[in-house]
């Protein structure tokens, strides 16, 4: 029988901590899925692959602003919290946890974390000080709720190879597992920012993910010259009239650094605005 219980909410970092401290006496292991809410299937998969891999599962909404290199951006972040607990009822959650910013932020904390190297292309370059944001928040996340398997979405590539990297050179006990990319059936990745798109915006949106299958059927068909495969993916974002292209990139999965040849596993990856929304994208390209 479907469960259809929201969740319990918690708000205070020591309601979380009293909550943890509840399972962990009751011998369960902890799946941490943190998300910024307006959730989606994308999200819910998280909350899933955590549900089979761990005895209870904390969910987190948190808008955070510390990421956010754009007050615009901040301001209109969709916040529908009486949705996500609709959407959250029918799965299995040990607890939400939404915080206030003060709660999260207090006024005076002047504590970041200095991400590692991969932060530093592409989004890194887009969005000055956005990964010191979100690794800080995560790694604040990590301590109030110390899970044993945190949940990242491939959606954001860059983002769960930053938080891995930090896990490991901060020798966090915390496991992270990064989930497949949930997609609209002709391709468009799920995210909480398609709310803002127009019907006509949706459409052009869609070439992100045609500018990666373009990517992979052009390796498909021998290509190995990056030049050439990320000149036809741009190609294809700029024939669908996006408004701005902030990068087309093919790099080293692990790395991110640029490729000029393909020898081995490649990540696609790009970013561009539609109308006043910025979308990104990616897909590993195999040989
Ligand atoms: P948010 O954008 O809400 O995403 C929360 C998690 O859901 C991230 O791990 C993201 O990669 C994943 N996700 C988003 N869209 C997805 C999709 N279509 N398929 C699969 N997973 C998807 O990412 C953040 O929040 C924040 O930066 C956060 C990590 C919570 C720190 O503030």
């Amino acid at each position: 029988m479907t469960r259809t219980v929201p969740p319990l909410v918690l708000t205070s970092r020591a309601a979380i901590g009293e909550h943890v401290g509840q399972l962990r006496a009751e011998k369960k292991s902890i799946g941490l899925v943190p998300t910024m809410g307006a959730l989606h299937a994308g999200h819910l998969s998280l909350v899933e692959a955590s549900n089979q891999q761990c005895d209870a599962t904390i969910v987190t909404i948190f808008v955070n602003p510390t990421q956010f290199d754009r007050p615009a951006d901040l301001l209109r972040y969709p916040r529908t919290l009486d949705a996500d607990l609709a959407a959250l009822a029918p799965l299995s959650v040990s607890a939400l946890f939404a915080p206030s910013v003060e709660e999260m932020v207090p006024s005076g904390a002047s504590t970041f974390v200095d991400p590692p190297q991969v932060a530093q292309p592409l989004e890194g370059r887009c969005r000055p000080g956005h990964f010191r944001g979100v690794a800080t928040i995560v790694l604040k996340l990590f301590h109030l709720i110390p899970a044993d398997v945190a949940f990242f979405g491939a959606k954001d590539y860059q983002q769960s190879l930053v938080i891995r990297h930090m896990a490991e050179d901060l020798d966090l006990s915390i496991r992270v597992c990064t989930c497949p990319t949930v997609r609209e059936a002709d391709g468009l990745a799920l995210s909480s920012r398609n709310a803002h798109l127009s019907t006509v915006e949706r459409a052009r949106a869609l070439s992100l993910w045609r500018s990666l299958e373009r990517a992979a059927a052009l390796v498909a068909e021998g290509e190995r010259d990056t030049g050439k495969i990320t000149t036809a993916m741009r190609q294809t974002l700029v024939d669908a009239g996006v408004d701005s292209i902030d990068y087309v990139a093919l790099t080293d999965p692990e790395s991110l650094e640029e490729l000029d040849q393909l020898t081995g596993p490649a990540q696609a990856l790009v970013a561009a605005t539609v109308g006043t929304t910025r979308l990104i994208d990616n897909q590993r390209i195999d040989l």
